[in-house]
């Protein structure tokens, strides 16, 4: 069992739709105890419904609001590992908040991205858009999450572990 760590600032998982945030943030809180939270997966459950579904039903900004929301009362706590939406850092003010802590991009190829993406259709921004279109949306993302991160962890072929041990080593 590795031994238990204690941050005193949260850690943002930053990256494009289906680049393994939940993944990553569902490791470090098995190997290194770490408190998790998914704000896709508690919006879901605060509104008992689908991302999928609060995007048809209630709207992009709706939705926009309710993690800001969230961002704002995780940003009052510290030593979580938040595992973000992938719009999250491009909101204005979720961007503040995760500045305070450390930012962790979870760099993944297109290629992989694109063969979970199109296998799960839980992603309502991708469901209508063509691979060159979603590759042109990663494109344009993937520099913004490169410029805010503190730390970038690619995750092409390593185990779910070594990713989150490289995570690990590079915090203090
Ligand atoms: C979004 C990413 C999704 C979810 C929503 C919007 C985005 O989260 O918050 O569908 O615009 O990148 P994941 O990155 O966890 O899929």
């Amino acid at each position: 069992m590795e031994k238990k760590r204690n941050y005193n600032y949260n850690i943002y998982l930053v990256g494009f739709m289906g680049s393994g945030k939940s993944t990553l943030g569902d490791t470090l809180s098995r190997v290194y105890r770490l408190e998790v939270v998914d704000t896709d997966r508690v919006i879901e459950k605060a509104e008992g419904m689908s991302v999928f579904d609060i995007f048809s039903e209630k709207g992009r900004d709706y939705f926009v609001e309710k993690e800001v929301e969230l961002m704002r009362k995780l940003g009052k706590r510290k030593g979580l590992i938040v595992s973000c939406g992938g719009e999250a850092p491009l909101v204005p003010e979720n961007l503040e908040i995760m500045k305070k802590g450390k930012i962790v991009y979870v760099k993944t190829p297109i290629e992989q991205i694109l063969r979970r993406v199109r296998r799960r259709h839980t992603r309502p921004l991708l469901e209508n858009k063509s691979n060159a279109e979603i590759a042109e949306m990663f494109k344009d993302r993937a520099d913004v999450y490169a410029d805010i991160a503190d730390i970038i962890v690619c995750t092409a072929g390593k185990s779910r572990e070594r990713v989150a041990e490289e995570v690990i080593e590079q915090l203090y």
